[in-house]
């Protein structure tokens, strides 16, 4: 396979990166075609939710693989996590913590009856908090460096998914789970709560269940919602 990064296409604006990105690798684009934005104006989040960043202050990718691997979300949270430092850490499936707020989320989408995935990053390398919307103030930060660190922190990210998407699983899952932000924690999702306990060799988070024994819970099909049920 090449090397990530190559063809790059830089639009100072688009919709989603991941649009265009789709777009290219239905049309045949070869892995590790590399698609920035200085800014969306749809970027696209999980579960349907939408990504903001403020422009030029954040990396905001997405790249064409044809490695395909269930993996890919994991694989992509331990790159990112060592690309923001020791202290980050990954709030299952592919959320990526700072002090317990979310300085990047992950959007991988695939066809593999077509032989591709994307996989879409945004990562807040340089935004201020207050410029997010009102409702990410209390949950989003900032790698809190500026605005001409982009670029190295691009080079930095694609060298460490090239190394990520390299470990075996056994590897990959000892990584991630290094830096597992709800293990011990509670998690309630609809229809349950628990404790989390790891992820299993499928990528699934592991929760002990209140009455004991555990479930796995699949990346698809959940909301998940943090610290204990509501009242
Ligand atoms: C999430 O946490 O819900 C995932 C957010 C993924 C956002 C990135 S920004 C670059 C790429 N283009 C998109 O429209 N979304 C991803």
């Amino acid at each position: 396979m090449t090397a990530l990064g190559l063809p790059r296409v830089h639009l100072r604006e688009t919709t989603s990166t991941n649009d265009v990105a789709r777009s290219l690798a239905s049309a045949g684009a070869p892995h590790g075609t590399l698609v920035t934005a200085g800014a969306q104006s749809s970027g696209r989040g999980r579960q349907g939710r939408t990504w903001s960043a403020p422009p030029g202050r954040a990396l905001l990718l997405s790249l064409v693989l044809r490695d395909l691997s269930p993996m890919l979300p994991l694989v992509a949270a331990v790159a990112v996590t060592r690309t923001c430092g020791d202290d980050a850490q990954i709030k299952w499936p592919n959320d990526v913590l700072l002090d317990g707020r979310k300085v990047s989320g992950i959007l991988a989408e695939g066809r593999p009856q077509e032989g591709w995935a994307v996989l879409g990053i945004g990562l807040n390398v340089a935004i201020r908090v207050e410029d997010l919307p009102p409702e990410l103030h209390a949950t989003a930060t900032t790698l809190g460096r500026e605005p001409h660190e982009l670029e190295p922190t691009l080079q930095t990210l694609l060298g460490e998914l090239d190394r990520a998407l390299a470990l075996d699983t056994s590897a990959l899952l000892d990584a991630w789970r290094a830096r597992d932000a709800l293990r011990g924690k509670p998690v309630r999702w609809t229809g349950g709560e628990g404790v989390g306990a790891g992820v299993d060799g499928e990528g699934r988070l592991v929760v002990e269940l209140p009455g004991g024994g555990q479930t796995a819970l699949d990346a698809g099909e959940v909301h998940l919602g943090t610290g204990p049920a509501a009242a």
